[in-house]
């Protein structure tokens, strides 16, 4: 994930189209007041797996693992240590030579109070532990840095004035890959999203990145935002390393963060039968038509 573009300054109401109401400074200042209420509620939240027993075990396919919570500011050494070397073995090739640059960024992010974990532990050895899950602890002891297989990095925060939860990392071990736990760990966050009163999930990928591209956009049907460079200014983006994704939760944020939706209904409610034309095959009769 690239650091640098997530609290950057590309807004949308540069590229949005004029044709809805522009809101008052007082309304945007409301809401933008309301979605920092939120972000700050749930950032207070001190373990977010408290009331979510279902997510705090992942057994699969030979694989079994647990879940723990942390925040940026209370990581033990071994555990920074060991984030640290996940990301430089997993994201240097996708950073190429922007690594050095990028790892120190990290290194700065790894460790903020407004970052927020979820760690994934090795727990084939402790199958009895399942019977009596250690509800509400957080991770913070060090010899746990062990059985560290991967980790989520998440932070909750206001983009475009709507609340949301920004994925930074999404780290899993190459030895634990392609067994559903990355499917699992974003389901686990969209619930704490949505729980938290968030209104998408936002996350950025290097292009170069194909592996979680594909998990990120035909998988788990994220979108290309509109605040992603490519689709802010084509010209620009195209030179741009990283994609930013989002999924959005209601029809509102949509349009905020993806916009397609929005387009999607305006057309169809100018051609409601649009869609029985693209059944029929009948708009591509159409296009073939006029070219002629
Ligand atoms: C990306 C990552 C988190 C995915 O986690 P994972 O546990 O390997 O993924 P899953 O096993 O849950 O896969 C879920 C689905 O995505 C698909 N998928 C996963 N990796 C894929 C790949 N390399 N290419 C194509 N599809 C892939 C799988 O086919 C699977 O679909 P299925 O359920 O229909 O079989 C993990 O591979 C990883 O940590 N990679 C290195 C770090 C990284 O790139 N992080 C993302 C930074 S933005």
């Amino acid at each position: 994930m690239d650091s640098k573009k997530r609290s950057q300054t590309l807004t949308l109401s540069d590229t949005k189209t004029k044709k809805k109401k522009k809101p008052t400074r007082s309304e945007i200042l409301r809401k933008k007041r309301a979605a920092e209420g939120l972000v700050s509620a749930a950032s207070s939240v001190v373990d977010h797996l408290s009331d979510l027993d279902a997510f705090r075990y992942y057994d699969h396919e030979g694989l079994s693992v647990r879940l723990d919570c942390g925040r940026g500011d209370r990581l033990s050494a071994p555990v920074k240590r060991y984030i640290q070397n996940l990301l430089k073995v997993n994201m240097e090739g996708p950073f190429g030579p922007e690594w050095p640059t990028e790892e120190k960024a990290k290194r700065q992010e790894m460790v903020a109070p407004e970052a927020r974990y979820i760690f994934v532990l090795d727990d084939s050895g402790q199958s009895m532990s399942k019977k009596s899950p250690d509800v509400g602890r957080c991770y913070r002891h060090e010899e746990d840095s062990l059985n560290l297989v991967g980790f989520v990095h998440f932070r909750f925060m206001v983009e475009e004035e709507l609340p949301i939860l920004y994925v930074y990392e999404l780290q899993l071990e190459a030895r634990i890959r392609g067994k559903g736990l990355g499917n699992f760990l974003m389901e686990l966050i969209e619930v704490i999203a949505k729980k938290n009163h968030m209104n998408a999930v936002v996350l950025t990928v290097q292009k170069a990145n194909h592996a979680a591209m594909e998990f990120y956009t035909r998988k788990l049907r994220y979108e290309v935002s509109i605040i992603s460079p490519s689709r802010v200014e084509p010209s620009v983006g195209k030179n741009v390393s990283y994609e930013i994704l989002c999924k959005a939760f209601d029809l509102e944020s949509r349009e905020v963060l993806e916009e397609n939706l929005h387009l999607f209904i305006m057309v169809l409610f100018s051609y409601p039968t649009l869609p029985f034309m693209l059944i029929n095959g009948q708009c591509c009769g159409q296009r073939g038509h006029e070219k002629t």
